[in-house]
């Protein structure tokens, strides 16, 4: 198979890692180039940093509606989470629950967020050999999450359980077809518990959901509230985007550090370097490889012409290695300045609303774990899941020495 032929939409394409070869040969050769979806529909591949940039910034021309996933990992568009959302029914959204990420609300999670490292950290230091996937990178982004929620600690075992199940979905050794699903489980439960703060209102997320209004709303013809049915679809939302690319960020950060020991050392002598090496493990890493837009006129992209009705992919994977932005993409360097990195997305209305937050968990544990770092090992090299969507690992076993 010759570099330009590979099909990005086949999982197997990313059998032994991101295909970055190809990415930049297509970025030098075709950066919009045609591709088929796994379900058949054609589709165009964009992969210059400053197209993919373009793209996501103009949600006029490319909508997010009805979905934004390729076909390979399908989530039923319907109620509308956020993601999916167009125009003004997504600012109304984005606007009344921005406050749950309020820079106020953020600096005071930063306290229990190093209490949740250390302990992980302790716990498994204490193990001398575990999963640091499953021990550390799962259950950092869900402990932090269900603080943010504030979801009673009565419940946060069951809800765990769940939300290890969404992690590398669409790979056999987690896929359990048969079960419930669990992101109907976490949403049904998210779903009952908006509905009980409705009835009963405390000093939680949740009631400062349910009581943000919106200036302005009804001038659009839009509520200026959100329902409690809203509410819990929000948490629920929070929940599958906030885990697994956190989760991703941590083990392919400490893969990075591994195999690069003078970074590792670098950070080690310099914790003000903290803020520029979390921006870089995130560069490097970029847990999302790709989301998709559709166009909804008639269009161009640098140059190439798109119909309206054309589904659209960005890969962040690719704008992140893009030589024309980078100096030495494939140098994983965490003293990186400037450090435009395309992670959260290409900017514009979508942009990561967690970004703030998946930062203060990153810089947090980077600070924690570097100095466990060098006592740790590789037991076996990590497999990866059968995914295209995600630039994630199965398990992480290490041992310390
Ligand atoms: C390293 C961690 C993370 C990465 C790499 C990441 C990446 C992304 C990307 C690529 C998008 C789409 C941007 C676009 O379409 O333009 C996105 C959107 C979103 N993310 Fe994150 N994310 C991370 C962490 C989080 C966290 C911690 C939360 C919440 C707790 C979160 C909640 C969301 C939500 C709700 C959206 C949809 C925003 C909208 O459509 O307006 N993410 N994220």
């Amino acid at each position: 198979m010759t570099a330009l032929n590979l099909d990005l939409m086949d999982p197997k394409s990313f059998a032994d890692g991101v295909p970055y070869e190809h990415f930049r040969h297509l970025r030098d050769s075709a950066p919009v180039s045609r591709g088929t979806d796994t379900d058949g529909e054609p589709l165009w591949h964009v992969v210059r940093h400053r197209d993919v940039s373009a793209v996501s910034r103009d949600a006029r021309t490319f909508s997010s509606s009805p979905t934004t996933m390729t076909s390979i990992r399908k989530v039923d568009p319907s109620p509308p989470i956020i993601t999916f959302l167009d125009g003004a029914e997504h600012t109304r959204v984005r606007k009344l629950t921005f406050k749950v990420f309020a820079p106020a609300r953020l600096a005071a999670l930063r306290a229990p967020i190093r209490g949740i490292v250390d302990s992980l950290l302790e716990e498994a230091r204490d193990k001398g050999e575990f999963d640091l996937a499953e021990d550390i990178a799962l259950r950092l982004p869900f402990e932090v999450l269900l603080e943010l929620l504030d979801i009673p600690r009565q419940d946060r075992a069951t809800m765990l359980g769940w939300a290890r199940r969404t992690v590398n979905l669409g790979d056999q050794e987690y896929g359990d077809d048969a079960g419930p699903n669990p992101f109907q489980q976490i949403h049904a439960y998210l779903h009952d518990f908006a509905h009980h703060r409705a009835a009963h209102p405390a000093d939680d997320c949740f009631s400062l959901l349910l009581d943000a209004r919106l200036d302005g709303a009804e001038r659009l013809g839009l509520p200026d509230r959100l329902t409690p049915d809203e509410v819990g679809l929000f948490a629920s939302t929070l929940i599958t985007a906030g885990i697994e690319t956190t989760y991703c960020s941590v083990t392919g950060g400490v893969l990075a550090l591994l195999d690069h020991p003078d970074q590792l050392a670098r950070l080690r002598e310099d914790r003000g370097m903290l803020p520029s090496a979390a921006a870089e493990v995130l560069r490097w890493v970029t847990p999302v490889t790709h989301f998709a837009r559709r166009a909804v006129t008639d269009t161009e992209i640098a140059g190439q012409p798109v119909a309206a009705g054309e589904k659209v992919v960005v890969w962040y994977s690719s704008a992140n290695r893009d030589e024309r932005v980078f100096t030495d993409p494939d140098r994983f360097d965490l003293g990186r300045t400037p450090n435009p990195q395309l992670s959260f997305g290409g900017g514009g209305p979508h942009v990561c609303i967690g970004n703030g937050l998946a930062v203060l968990e990153l810089r947090e544990f980077l600070d924690g774990v570097a100095d466990l770092l060098p006592r740790l090992e590789l037991v076996e090299a990590p497999a990866r899941p059968e995914t295209n969507f995600m630039n994630s690992v199965k398990h992480l076993h290490v041992r310390l020495h």
